[in-house]
């Protein structure tokens, strides 16, 4: 077993990742104020409250037989209320994420869980922790097994080439008729508020990517985001999403779109509370 590297994809047990996490001596982060956990290596932070699609997504597993994906699963939080109810014993839960320490830390909360009083012995073997990289061909791996994916807040991080070939990925994992439940962030929060009338004009002169920017830290709004916050915002690109371009990207992909709309976020938040457009979710099924 390689240990912190990022090379390539690997797959762990739990046991596996379990011991990983000692090994490296990972410790659990803490939650900020506001509820939101930052990620290990500066792609945004794990939410605090699940929303829409991901509650849409536990309750499609709820009670099933199902072999599914969480791409960009950080600390596993979705993964444990997922195996969580003693009714989806059968669930086969695949926790994804291009850092593998955040997969070391899930597997450490997965545990946590198991030692608590009246949780059940079985959710370990339910786990599988795999390291990938969801725009890379060569990360995906178990093509056309997948009765759902939940991808929440990770498409953002793309460019429009990666979300393109990322799509791609998702079609190809899922078996026929699969869904797949996606989170992204719009253009329409506060702490980003000054690229909105840009975004709104490149939205009117018909632009192919209107949210994309190649500097995300040039945006931020320092009124509202405190100097620790804006030392975590990438100077990377960054890739503000829409109803519309998710919808047309997906169906022209090979999923007939159920839902694709604007949300407003799910948890109170001075920096990223707006207008109730904050979020926008997608969810959609692999036509067979
Ligand atoms: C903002 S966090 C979201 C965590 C969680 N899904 C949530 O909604 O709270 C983004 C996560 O996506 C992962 N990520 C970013 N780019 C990725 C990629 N290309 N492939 C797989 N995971 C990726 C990051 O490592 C990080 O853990």
């Amino acid at each position: 077993m390689v240990v912190g590297g990022t090379a390539n994809t690997s797959t762990y047990t739990y046991e596996q990742a379990l011991a990983a996490f000692d090994k490296l001596n990972l410790a659990i982060p803490t939650a900020e104020a506001d509820g939101r956990t930052q990620t290990l290596n500066k792609k945004g932070a794990v939410t605090a409250k699940f929303e829409y699609a991901t509650e849409e997504f536990l309750k499609f597993l709820k009670g099933k037989r199902v072999r599914v994906l969480e791409v960009g699963g950080a600390y596993g939080d979705v993964m444990i209320a997922a195996l969580k109810p003693k009714k989806n014993k059968d669930i086969e839960y695949v926790l994804s994420d291009l850092d593998e320490r955040h997969l070391f830390i899930a597997a450490k909360k997965l545990s946590n869980l198991i030692n608590e009083k009246g949780a059940r012995e079985k959710s370990p073997s339910q786990a599988k922790f795999m390291r990938a990289d969801i725009t890379k061909s060569q990360d995906i791996k178990g093509m056309g097994t997948f009765d759902a994916i939940l991808i929440a807040r990770v498409l953002h991080y793309l460019t429009p080439e990666q979300l393109q070939m990322t799509i791609k990925h998702l079609f190809l994992l899922l078996k026929p008729k699969g869904k797949v439940f996606v989170v992204a962030i719009t253009p329409y929060v506060k702490r980003y508020e000054s690229f909105i009338p840009e975004y709104e004009r490149r939205k009117k002169e018909g632009a192919e990517n209107p949210g994309f920017v190649s500097s995300l830290r040039s945006y931020v709004n320092a009124d509202v985001t405190a100097p620790e916050q804006i030392s975590n915002i990438t100077n990377e690109p960054f890739f503000f999403l829409d109803a519309d371009i998710l919808g047309s990207t997906f169906a022209a992909n090979g999923f007939r779109v159920i839902e694709s709309k604007m949300m407003p976020l799910c948890y109170k938040s001075t920096s990223w509370k707006l207008d109730g457009r904050e979020n926008v979710i997608l969810i959609a099924e692999k036509k067979s």
